[in-house]
This record gives C-alpha cells, structure tokens and sequence, in this order.
C-alpha cells in the first residue's frame, strides 16, 4: 500500500515560507501584488483564480482581481496587460487559461512583461528553464519537482513516464526531470503513442497529465512506482452536494495497492501549483526591488 503523499502539508510549507519572504518586503512598504485576469465564466477556472486571491491575502500579499466577459477583444486584453507591465505596483500578471477561442493565446502570453511572468508561460522563461538559467518556473511542474524532493523519492537515474505534452505541464515537466540535479530519464506519452501501458508499467515515476478522469489503471502501473497525478477532472456525482466530484488522471485506490507513493486528488498536486504561485510572486517583488 502506498505512502498517501500529502499535498496540503507540503504546499502549506512553502507558502508559509513565501508569506515570510512576504514580510520583509512589506515591512519595506512593498506589497507583493499579481494581477489575475480571468475571461469568461469558465466554472474551473473561476474557482481556481478565486484560491489563488484566497492564498496571496492569506500570506498578506495583495491581488488585482480583473475579470472581463467573454466577449472581451484581444486588442483590448493586450492593452489592459500593457498598462499592468507598466505598473509598478503589479509584480506579477497571470491570465487565467484557456482563453475565449477568438484570442490567440499566444498572443497574450509574448504580451507579458517577462520580469512579470510568474506562470513561467512567456517563451523567454521557457527557453531559460530549458537551459538552466535562472528566471520562472512554471507552477505545476515545479511543484510536482518540489513534491519528489520532499518526500525524498529517488530520481536519478529513475525512469519517469508522463502522459501528456502541454505546454503547462508535460514539455515543461520533462525538462525540468532530466536536469542534471534531478537526472531522471523520461519518456513522454501522448495522444500519438501506440501502446501508452507498455511504456507507463516501466515507470519508476509515473506522472498523469493528460486531463482523462481514471485513465491510469492499477495494471499500468508498476510494483513500487511513485505515482504523481496532476489530473483534475470534473465528474457528475448526484450524491455530492455541487453534483460533481473531483477525480484525477489515475484510478486511485488500485492504483495505492501498487504504488510506493501515490497523490490524492484533490489534495495533491493543485496545492503545489498555488503554492508555487506564492513563491513566484514574491520572487517577482524581490527582484522588481533589487
Ligand atoms: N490554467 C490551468 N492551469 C493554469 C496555470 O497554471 N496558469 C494559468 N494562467 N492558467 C491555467
């Protein structure tokens, strides 16, 4: 039976750590801010930018809640996030993806302040990450990094396996695990991959991205694996009380009969990403003061 790693505890850690580095920038007279731009109704994505604005108060930070309706043009998001790289009271812009089919999000991403870009999207944060250089991670990613390393699970020289290839987690995921100080060998499953089982039942790590409730069943995983489920997956349940339940990329219970480790959704991986949202914010206010 697996280890339940616990997400909560560790993601409280960080934040508690960055709630300190917030402090010391307060006591300057600096408030570390982040401007969230949510467009549309999205119910998710409404919820997530609704705790990301829940962690930064709690650690004394502030936030620019900007929520605009659908219909909002590209040209006009491209003018509010320039008015925001120029404001030097925002440290950090985050538009909450995905956004309305008719704004190329690519678009608004290059439109970001690099020195802002605390989601770690803006290409020029890719290409450092990629490198090794110093700049934002992005936030899930990282935080799935943080979790092996807290809980001490062996990487180097393990085989990591993910499903999926995104731009917010999988691509970046894969570079941040063959880093020399991380030193896994990782192969990446997707939608294109002929038998995705053969390669996941020889994963020393195995990380589900692929946004596919229960895809991962307990027979794709092998004995001992350390089992990392980013998926977070809306299905109907009657009983439950918003008449849905959250599920991830993995069957979970079978899934622990197997694993050495194994996160919970929710209560994993998600708590990292905010937390490591904390962190980036306050990394962007230090340096704006530096
Ligand atoms: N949508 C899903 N995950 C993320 C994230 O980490 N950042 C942003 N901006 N949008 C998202």
């Amino acid at each position: 039976m697996a280890i339940i790693i616990d997400g909560k505890a560790i993601a409280q850690d960080i934040r508690k750590e960055a709630a300190e580095r917030a402090r010391i920038l307060i006591d300057k007279g600096i408030i570390p801010c982040l401007a969230v731009i949510l467009i549309g109704e999205n119910p998710a994505s409404m919820s997530y930018v609704t705790s990301k604005e829940k962690d930064l108060a709690e650690a004394g930070m502030a936030s620019r809640d900007i929520r605009l309706p659908s219909s909002t043009t590209e040209a006009e998001l491209l003018t509010l996030i320039k008015t925001l790289n120029d404001d030097p009271l925002v440290h950090g812009i985050l538009v909450q993806l995905p956004l309305p089919k008719h704004i190329n999000e690519d678009t608004i991403i290059m439109a970001i302040d690099p020195k802002k870009d605390v989601d770690g999207f803006h290409p020029l944060s890719v290409g450092n990450m990629v490198i090794g250089r110093k700049g934002f991670l992005p936030c899930t990613p990282h935080g799935v990094i943080v979790m092996l390393q807290k809980m001490n699970i062996p990487t180097s020289g393990a085989h990591a396996v993910i499903l999926g290839r995104s731009n917010i987690v999988g691509k970046p995921l894969a570079n941040l695990l063959i880093r020399r100080d991380i030193n896994a060998t990782v192969t990446v499953c997707h939608t294109g991959t002929r038998d995705f089982a053969a390669h996941t039942r020889e994963a020393d790590i195995l990380i589900a991205a692929a946004g596919s409730p229960r895809l991962v069943t307990a027979d794709m995983v092998k004995e001992g694996a350390a089992v990392i489920d980013v998926g977070v997956n809306r299905v109907e349940d009657a009983s439950a009380k918003k008449g849905y339940r959250l599920v991830g990329d993995v069957d979970f219970a079978p899934a622990a009969e197997k694993a050495s480790f194994i996160t919970p959704v929710p209560g994993g991986v998600g708590l990292m990403t905010r937390a490591m949202l904390m962190q980036n914010v306050v990394e962007a206010a230090e340096e704006s003061y530096r």
